[in-house]
């Protein structure tokens, strides 16, 4: 397939207003699902110059929620759900080699989720999210829309990774491969996580976290044109630092959030992090 060619299909259907969406689109928004499914396309990709989104994919998948009717996808009386008929859950087989542990989990279509990879219940992989081999998704967890994830990921229980769906050229979410997610961490707003780093249970990222790097000595944020970036092997622990800037501040000594990375990976936090194989 002439991958720009469809490129281009999906700009073009973007900007039709959606009453006006010509009688083709439907069929052209299959199409790209299943290239998202397929991972021939995803949301962000790496470049020479880091991780760029890819505004189009961005565009397909909004164009998909505009395309979309309100259905009943009810499994019985007791059992009802309702949605978009575009975003059914994406369909699996065992071939897939993709371990869905029987307990309610729930992959939407439109994502890549590879071999390897398994869902504890009950966790949730959103639109756009392209989950690489080997990784494990625990229960509670959230891939948010978008989310692109690498390979031999641990994304521990209750580890919310946030969506970035809009606007269309932000870049999503990245965690790189063999980064360990710590319990009940959440990791938002295009925050980038290097590879074989370690959020410790816990942390969380968001665009606004400020964060200082014990190790090398100084303070890593977001800044206008480019995300939060941890470093890759850093290992990050919730921290906190004082609030000064006023005499109310101090006088109750307050404090706010913000992550520190206390050292570099190495082989105690190997053995901290080692995934149970056998388990696998
Ligand atoms: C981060 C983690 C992996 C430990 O890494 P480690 O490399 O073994 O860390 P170390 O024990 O060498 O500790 C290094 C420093 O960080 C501190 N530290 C370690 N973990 C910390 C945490 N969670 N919070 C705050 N400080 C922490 C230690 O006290 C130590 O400080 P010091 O140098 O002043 O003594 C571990 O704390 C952790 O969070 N594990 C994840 C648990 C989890 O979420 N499991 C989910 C299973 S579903």
């Amino acid at each position: 397939m002439d991958i720009t060619q469809f490129r281009r299909n999906i700009e073009r259907l973007f900007d039709i207003p959606t009453a006006q969406l010509p009688p083709e689109a439907g069929a052209i928004f299959q199409e790209f699902k299943s290239l998202l499914n397929t991972g021939a396309i995803r949301a962000a990709e790496r470049t020479a110059s880091g991780w760029q989104a890819n505004a189009w994919v961005k565009q397909g998948i909004l164009i998909g929620f505009r395309l979309g009717k309100l259905v009943d996808m009810s499994i019985n009386a007791q059992f009802q759900f309702f949605d978009k008929d575009t975003y059914p859950l994406h369909k699996f087989t065992a071939s897939d080699s993709v371990r869905i542990v029987p307990g309610g989990s729930s992959v939407r279509d439109g994502c890549f989720v590879a071999a390897g990879v398994i869902c504890m219940p009950p966790c949730y992989i959103n639109v756009g999210a392209y989950v690489d081999e080997g990784t494990l998704v625990d229960s509670h967890a959230l891939i948010g829309s978008c989310a692109q994830i690498g390979k031999r990921v641990h994304v521990s229980a209750a580890a919310q990774i946030g969506g970035v769906l809009e606007p269309v050229g932000a870049v999503p979410v990245v965690i790189e491969d063999d980064v360990f997610i710590g319990g009940n961490t959440g990791v938002y707003e295009g925050t980038q996580i290097g590879e074989r780093a370690v959020l410790a249970a816990g942390v969380v990222l968001t665009r606004g976290s400020v964060v200082y790097d014990l190790v090398n000595e100084r303070v890593l944020m977001a800044t206008k044109e480019s995300p939060l970036q941890i470093p890759a092997g850093a290992v990050v622990v919730a921290g906190s630092r004082a609030v000064t800037k006023s005499e109310f501040a101090r006088d109750y000594g307050l404090s706010v959030s913000s992550p520190i990375i206390v050292k570099y990976r190495d082989v105690r936090t190997d053995a901290s992090t080692a995934l149970e194989d056998t388990l696998r």
